[in-house]
């Protein structure tokens, strides 16, 4: 039995968003085909403790690294830190992963930043080494479910997409070694096209959600 970690980062509801859609899609469709496996659904806008980094998180891994016990953290450390752990550990638990996301600003929903952050943590899922970092996820897989309303992925624009690149960039970061993305792009440049992209997206998760299974 597998464990598929499925995180999203929208604060629309489903039915007003295209990655949201597509995500449900893919993932009824995973279910479908490995009806045994696990799902753990975190809903980043839904979550009502998703740690920044921040002072306390500093001061307390500050103290925790100059050797000082657990009790010697304030209430607002402790409750940070050992957050922070507990969604780095759910992520290390997890084999499969799958990130939803629409594209805002050229970039990923703070949301999603401030999850990462917690689970991009040394010793736990990448150490340094003294030829630089290295991943230690390394027998995870990945996919990654955009929305955006340029088009993106092909001339200049390219240049300018730092969501679904980034997403991958850090998961590559991590180690995992099979990272696939499904792109829902357009709508907003071709609105009167948008219905036919949705539904092409969705055929292609679905594709994709069966050999996500395997
Ligand atoms: C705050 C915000 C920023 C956005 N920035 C971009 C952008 O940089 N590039 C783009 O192509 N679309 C941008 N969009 C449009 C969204 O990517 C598009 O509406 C997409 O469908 C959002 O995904 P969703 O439908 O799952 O919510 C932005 C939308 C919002 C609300």
């Amino acid at each position: 039995m597998a464990i598929l970690l499925y995180v999203t980062a929208n604060p629309k509801i489903k039915s007003e968003s295209f990655s949201l859609t597509v995500g449900r899609e893919f993932l009824n469709a995973y279910c479908q085909q490995a009806p045994g496996d696990r799902i753990i659904e975190l809903d980043l806008y839904k979550m009502e403790n998703l740690p920044n980094i921040d002072t306390d998180v500093f001061n307390g891994w500050g103290k925790l690294e100059k050797g000082e016990s657990f009790d010697k953290l304030s209430s607002a450390e402790k409750s940070k830190v050992s957050r922070i752990s507990e969604l780095t550990d759910q992520f290390v638990s997890a084999n499969k992963y799958v990130f939803v996301t629409p594209l805002w600003n050229l970039s990923i929903p703070p949301k999603m930043k401030s999850y990462i952050d917690t689970v991009c943590i040394a010793g736990k899922t990448f150490k340094y080494t003294e030829n630089g970092p290295v991943g230690l996820l390394t027998d995870k897989k990945a996919i990654h479910i955009q929305a955006r309303g340029g088009v993106y992925s092909k001339g200049p624009a390219r240049e300018f997409e730092f969501g679904d690149r980034y997403i991958r960039a850090l998961l590559s970061f991590l180690g995992i070694p099979e990272i696939n993305s499904i792109i829902v792009e357009g709508m907003a440049q071709a609105p009167d096209k948008a219905e036919e992209i949705k539904a092409r997206a969705i055929e292609q998760a679905k594709q994709a959600a069966r050999a996500f299974a395997l």
